[in-house]
């Protein structure tokens, strides 16, 4: 078979290893891929938001089965325009990817279905949004309604810093369009749980939980990123919790999409966050989260592209998804300076032992020399029979891996393993 994975980071590095994994594969193409896929598919310059480029590719190489990761396909109609031509996808269609291309769309399913989620209002005009501020519980989370590189998302500690946050985002437009509509909600606390998920718009088959580490530094301190380390499973997440929000979150969700005309089928992903008053929804994504997947599929023992296909034939009630009962720990060696400004252009050096424990993200080839070319430059993920050993693992291969400039926690998995510990 011929595989199309449209993408270009980590996530999709991690994609193509498992895809690999199966017989019936002969050639993995990655668009656009970067500088460390190319170990491990053809990687073609194509944008992934080229949709026109994309579906030319496919159909001219006679592609049998295409991936589409990221969020901004999916959104834009990916799936749609390649079924069209007739090739079969892993994805949602453009409808179903609404329940991440809009927060506006998401938080009202939620309230229409009852599905357990912070309390919210919205606004499409930047004056109502400022009256209500005068007034509205402090913290309070500022949401553009659609998407915006992972940066759409302001807690606000003060009611100033509310109010800068509609400003820039629906007065200065910071996000251009995505923030036409805003949400205002009320702030959560409690453990943040990842929950990805395998549904075929039928059932819907959990993946191993996981627990993300958004900040920049040690101990949850400096700007959000897009993810410095994962770690699976998540120790918060119990199998009581588990059946609660197979009960109250999943399946409500996947039925609320069916009963919308808007069947989601793909990778659904959970962002939970564990209440005092319950498991309630941060967050949607139509698509596997990055760096989860890093720490997820690793875990896989089932053949991945079997369970995509069972995803796409709607056949996933009838195909194993089995876990590994051990543990994962993904380090992101990123760029120093990330996620504000960054150099690039230094040289990476992998031994050759831990090429299949890397995930790239953020490289270019430049004869034939790995160089770093982004913020999050690779994960490194380590699977034990503990958590604890898992992160000395993966913390060890760190120290081998060398390019001028890196930057990692120094602490991914310590909270996970602290709440182990408690249990
Ligand atoms: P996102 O960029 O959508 O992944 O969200 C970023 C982070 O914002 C989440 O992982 C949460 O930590 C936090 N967050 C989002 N919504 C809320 C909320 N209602 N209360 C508290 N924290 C939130
Ligand atoms: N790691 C969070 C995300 O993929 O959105």
């Amino acid at each position: 078979m011929k595989i199309l994975v449209v993408g270009g980071g980590g996530r999709e590095h991690a994609i193509i290893k498992k895809l690999k994994e199966n017989e019936t594969v002969e050639q993995i193409f990655a668009l656009p891929g970067n500088g460390g896929i190319a170990a491990d598919a053809t990687c073609i310059n194509i944008a992934a938001t080229d949709i026109e480029g994309i579906v030319d590719f496919a159909v001219n190489n006679k592609i049998d089965y295409t991936v589409v990761a990221p969020d901004d396909p999916l959104v834009l109609g990916c799936v749609d325009a390649l079924n069209e031509k007739g090739i079969l996808c892993f994805g949602p269609n453009k409808a179903a990817a609404i329940i991440e291309g809009s927060k506006v769309f998401s938080k009202n399913l939620m309230k229409k279905y009852g599905i357990p989620t912070a309390k919210y209002e919205v606004f499409d005009d930047a004056d109502k949004a400022l009256k209500y501020l005068e007034t509205a519980p402090i913290p309070t989370v500022i949401k553009a309604d659609g998407l915006a590189l992972g940066k759409g998302v302001i807690i606000a500690m003060t009611r100033e810093e509310a109010k800068d946050a509609v400003v820039s985002i629906m007065q200065d437009k910071q996000f251009g369009k995505s923030g036409d509509n805003i949400v205002i909600e009320e702030f959560l606390t409690g453990p943040e749980v990842s929950v990805l998920s395998f549904t075929d718009g039928n059932v819907v088959v959990p993946m191993i939980s996981s627990m993300d580490h958004k900040r920049a530094g040690d101990n949850d301190t400096g700007l959000n990123t897009g993810g410095m380390g994962t770690v699976a499973p998540n120790p918060y997440y119990t199998d009581a919790v588990a059946e609660d929000c197979m009960q109250k979150i999943f399946l409500p969700t996947i039925r609320a999409m069916k009963a919308e005309g808007r069947t989601f089928k793909g990778c659904l992903y959970f962002g939970l966050m564990l209440t005092q008053n319950g498991p309630k929804v941060i967050e949607y994504n139509c698509r596997f989260g990055d760096p989860e997947t890093q720490v997820v599929l690793p875990l896989l023992e089932s053949d991945l592209l079997t369970v995509m296909q069972a995803v796409t034939n709607e056949t996933l009630a009838d195909t194993e998804v089995k876990f590994s009962k051990k543990h994962a720990c993904c380090v992101i060696m990123a760029s120093q300076g990330y996620p504000s400004s960054y150099e690039k252009g230094y040289e990476i050096t992998i031994p050759a032992d831990l090429l299949n424990s890397t995930y790239v993200a953020g490289a270019a080839l430049k004869d034939d020399k790995l160089l770093t070319s982004g913020g999050r430059v690779l994960g490194v993920t380590s699977v034990a029979n503990t958590l604890k050993d898992a992160i000395n693992a993966s913390y060890e291969k760190v120290e081998n891996i060398k390019f001028d400039n890196r930057y990692y926690r120094n602490d991914i998995g310590q909270k996970a393993l602290k709440a182990g510990e408690e249990k």
